[in-house]
C-alpha cells in the first residue's frame, strides 16, 4: 500500500492529469508529473513537474526515484521507457498493458485471442488500404493504428472515391480497416482493479459522439438493465483478463442488433468518466489514486443521474472567454475548466455537467445550456 503523503507519479501533464492530481491531492498526497511541454492544465497543480521527453530514461529514472507510485493521463509512451520505469519504480498500468493498448491491431488481437467481440477488422499491410477494405467489406473506417484519438486518423471508406483518397493519404501508415457499425448507441463502463484484484464497475456512460469527439455522456445510460449487467461484466472480464492496476474505460458499441462490440480499451482515467466528479459516489480519478495506491476502493454508485457536456475551444470565438452565467447560475450544474492556455479548436477546454432526478430532464437542461454557449438561443 501506497499511504498519503508519499508521491505518485503521473505520465502526461494534460487535463486528465489535472483532474487525477487534484483528486490525489485531496486525499493527501504530493504529485509529480512527467510531460515534454511546458505550461499544461496538469503542471499547474502539481507539486513538481519535470519537462522532458517521453524517451529520456535519465530523466525518467530521476523522476521515478521521486515517486512511490507512477500512473499514466496518457498511453502512448514508448514501451522501452514505460519498461525502464516499471524496473526502477512501481508503474501502474504494467507496461504490457499499456503496449497492448497503444495500438489497435495489438488491441483487437488481444481482444479477438480471449474471445471478446469486436467488429470485423483487418491490417492494412503496406499501407494497401484496398486489399483490407475489400476483405472487411463497405462501408468501413480505416484508423491508423497508433498514436491518435479524438478520431483523428481516421476516415470513412463508402464509394470508390474515398477509396482512392484513403489510399493517398494512408500510403506507408500502419492502419486497421474496420466494418462500420449500425450502432443504437455507444456506451462506456469504466473498471478499476488492484494489485491484490479488487475490482469495482463504474455504471456505464451513453456516449454521443460529433464529428468523432465526445459530446454527450449521460449517465446511466438509457439501455435495460440486462445490458447493462451485460456490459459490466464484459469490462470487469476485460480488466481481469488483462491484469489491469489502475482504471480500464471499455469503449463500446451496442449494434442495433442488440449485441455488444468493444471498440476500443483505455487504460486510464476516460472522458466519458467525467460525470463521476460531480455524479458519482467517488470520481473515477479517486478512484485511480485508489486503485495505484492500494487503498479500498471506493463505492460507485450515482448519486443523481448526471449529464456531462464537452466544452472545446471552438465556443472560444475570436479567444474570446465564452459566457459562463447561464451554468454557474443553474442550481445543478457545475463547471470544470482545464486552465488550458490556449482555446485550439478541437481543443478539450473543459466540462459541465447538470443533475436532475432523471437523465431526460438533465440531457433537456445540459442541451438547453449548451445551445446558450454556442449563442444558438
Ligand atoms: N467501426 C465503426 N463504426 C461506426 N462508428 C465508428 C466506428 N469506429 C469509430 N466510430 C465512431 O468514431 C468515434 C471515434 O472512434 P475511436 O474510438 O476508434 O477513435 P479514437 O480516435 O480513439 O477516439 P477517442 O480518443 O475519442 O476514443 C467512435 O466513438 C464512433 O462514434
Ligand atoms: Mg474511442
Amino acid at each position: 500500500m501506497t499511504p498519503p503523503g508519499q508521491t505518485i507519479g503521473v505520465l502526461g501533464g494534460g487535463p486528465l492529469g489535472r483532474l487525477f492530481a487534484q483528486a490525489a491531492q485531496n486525499l493527501g498526497y504530493r504529485v509529480h508529473v512527467f510531460e515534454p511541454q511546458a505550461g499544461g492544465p496538469a503542471g499547474a497543480v502539481a507539486n513538481e513537474e519535470t519537462h522532458a521527453s517521453y524517451d529520456n530514461l535519465a530523466a525518467l529514472r530521476a523522476f521515478a526515484r521521486d515517486c512511490a507510485v507512477v500512473t499514466c493521463e496518457f498511453e502512448n509512451i514508448p514501451v522501452d521507457s514505460l519498461r525502464a520505469l516499471a524496473a526502477a519504480t512501481r508503474l501502474h498500468p504494467s507496461p504490457d498493458v499499456l503496449h497492448i493498448c497503444q495500438n489497435r491491431q495489438r488491441e483487437k488481437h488481444w481482444l479477438g485471442q480471449n474471445k471478446f467481440s469486436h467488429a470485423v477488422c483487418a491490417e492494412a499491410l503496406d499501407g494497401d488500404v484496398a486489399a483490407a477494405v475489400a476483405r472487411v467489406g463497405r462501408p468501413c473506417v480505416v484508423k491508423t493504428a497508433d498514436f491518435d484519438h479524438d478520431g483523428r486518423g481516421q476516415m470513412k471508406i463508402t464509394d470508390d472515391t474515398d477509396l482512392e483518397q484513403a489510399g493517398a493519404i494512408f500510403r506507408g501508415r500502419r492502419c486497421v480497416v474496420e466494418r462500420w457499425v449500425d450502432f443504437a448507441c455507444e456506451l462506456s463502463v469504466i473498471v478499476a482493479r488492484t494489485e491484490r484484484g479488487e475490482i469495482r464497475v463504474f455504471p456505464l456512460s451513453e456516449n454521443i459522439h460529433t464529428r468523432n469527439i465526445l459530446d454527450f455522456s449521460i449517465v446511466p445510460a438509457r439501455v435495460s438493465a440486462a445490458v447493462a449487467a451485460e456490459a459490466q461484466q464484459l469490462a470487469s472480464d476485460i480488466a481481469q483478463k488483462l491484469g489491469v492496476v489502475g482504471l480500464l474505460a471499455v469503449e463500446l458499441f451496442f449494434t442495433d442488433r442488440g449485441v455488444l462490440l468493444v471498440n476500443e480499451l483505455v487504460p486510464r482515467p476516460h472522458n466519458s468518466g467525467h460525470w463521476s466528479i460531480d455524479g458519482g459516489e467517488t470520481s473515477q480519478f479517486e478512484q485511480q489514486v485508489r486503485a495505484v495506491c492500494g487503498l479500498p476502493l471506493g463505492p460507485v454508485g450515482v448519486r443523481e443521474p448526471t449529464v456531462m457536456v464537452n466544452l472545446l475551444g471552438d465556443l472560444w470565438r475570436g479567444g474570446r472567454e465564452p459566457d459562463w452565467t447561464a451554468i454557474l447560475a443553474e442550481p445543478k450544474s457545475k463547471l470544470h475548466l482545464y486552465g488550458q492556455r490556449e482555446p485550439r479548436p478541437g481543443r478539450k477546454m473543459g466540462h459541465f455537467t447538470v443533475r436532475a432526478p432523471d437523465v431526460e430532464t438533465a440531457l433537456a437542461k445540459a442541451r438547453e445550456l449548451k445551445a446558450k454557449l454556442a449563442g444558438e438561443v
